[in-house]
């Protein structure tokens, strides 16, 4: 059954599209089930702001008590404005600049996730140029296939993240020689949307190898950071709005080896966000193509790129024709002058018409916040199931 209900439906018709529409009670239960799965363990969870920087979704977040990773000085900023405290963030990122880093010095954040030796080296002067002590986590790149699409893999040999295993030797001795860098944790990412479990899996094996490499050479780690991925069901957004979180600790509760003391971190991201929000889009024009009929949006790749950049799916929904049976394809197309601006192909829908709203779902995680404004488009609204 669609969240979206006749009231609901009414009352979404009445307000101008494009916008988001949050319902934050979806958010809620989903924090709600992560606290349950983590309650009584050393996990804690930092929520990867990338995802939706949204006030009212970041205030939400926050109350429920969760930390946050970040990867640029302006996330950091947003982070500490929305009341997370310094200690509470982790800053990760290939690039971090040196204001960045300063910056996140300066504020006394709770760790550098460094991604590089070269990395490391500047992370050290600059503390060092400050009277600090840099508190950081060597990032590492696991070399695991995270088997999801290649532009949100992160953990292969070929990407740019991560220092790789082969580096460990220098890595090891600068650690040694650097006196304004203090080790306190491992950091992993492999990559995003992963639905195949065994992937966790794989990595806990690597993460417990390379413990094992660390405590040989006398390294004292505080904690390990696994970083996010957890993957939703962008097919079935009603059917399963909470992501199953139970089997996804479960992973890492039963492969992953803690040490007496140590912490396990986390950084999700879309499992968290996702399913709280749809774009909401009207239809402007039912154009008759020669093998497709086109259903033309106020919403284009410029409200919601992940389509266009990683072909990805969403649901696209005829929210106002519900009642109907859907039993006619169309291409749902956006404004934007470029041919990649399509939301779907081949779409099973009621008989379209102008004006009808359509709901594009589990828009929540890399939605809103990879808005732009190419084309000069206005910026896309959003809009909260207790506000209407
Ligand atoms: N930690 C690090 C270091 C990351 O790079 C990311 C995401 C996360 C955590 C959170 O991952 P999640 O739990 O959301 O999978 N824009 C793309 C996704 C890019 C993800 C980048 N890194 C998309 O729309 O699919």
């Amino acid at each position: 059954m669609s969240m979206f209900n006749t009231d609901i439906v009414e009352k979404l018709e009445a307000i101008p599209t494009p916008f988001y529409y949050y319902d934050l009670r979806i958010l809620n239960q989903t924090l709600n089930a992560i606290q349950q799965e983590v309650q009584g363990l050393p996990y804690l969870v930092h929520y990867a702001i990338k995802a939706n920087t949204n006030t009212k979704v970041l205030e939400q977040i926050h109350s429920a008590g969760f930390g946050v990773d970040c990867v640029s000085g302006n996330e950091i900023n947003c982070a500490l404005n929305h009341g997370f405290k310094a200690n509470q963030i982790a800053f990760a990122g290939v690039g971090k600049s040196d204001s960045e880093i300063k910056f996140g010095l300066e504020k006394g954040i709770f760790t550098f996730n460094i991604e590089s030796i070269p990395e490391l080296l500047v992370v050290n002067d600059l503390a060092k140029s400050m009277g600090k002590i840099a508190p950081i986590a060597i990032r590492f790149n696991p070399n695991i296939n995270a088997k999801t699409h290649h532009y949100i893999t992160t953990g292969l040999e070929e990407n740019k993240f991560g220092i790789n295993f082969w580096e460990l030797d220098s890595l090891f001795e600068f650690l040694r020689k650097l006196d304004n860098v203090n080790l306190l944790g491992l950091h992993f990412h492999i990559g995003s949307q992963i639905t195949d479990m065994s992937v966790f899996k794989s990595l806990c094996n690597r993460v417990n190898e390379l413990q094992k490499l660390f405590k040989e050479k006398s390294f004292a780690i505080q904690h390990i950071n696994v970083g996010g991925g957890l993957g939703v069901n962008y097919h079935e957004p009603d059917m399963d709005a909470i992501p199953d979180f139970k089997t996804f600790f479960s992973v890492f509760k039963q492969f992953l080896d803690l040490q007496q003391g140590q912490e396990l971190h986390f950084e999700l991201g879309r499992s968290i966000v996702a399913q709280c929000a749809s774009l909401m889009s009207r239809v402007l024009y039912v154009k008759e193509g020669i093998k497709t009929n086109f259903v033309i949006l106020d919403a284009g790749m410029t409200e919601l790129i992940r389509p266009a950049l990683y072909q990805s799916y969403h649901k696209v929904e005829n929210i106002s024709k519900q009642k109907q049976e859907s039993n006619l394809k169309y291409d749902v197309v956006g404004p934007i002058c470029e041919s990649s601006d399509c939301f779907g192909k081949a779409i099973l829908m009621p008989h379209t018409e102008r004006n009808d709203l359509i709901a594009i779902r589990s828009t929540g995680a890399y939605g809103e916040v990879m808005a732009s404004s190419y084309n000069l488009r206005d910026k896309v609204k959003a809009i909260y199931h207790d506000e209407i």
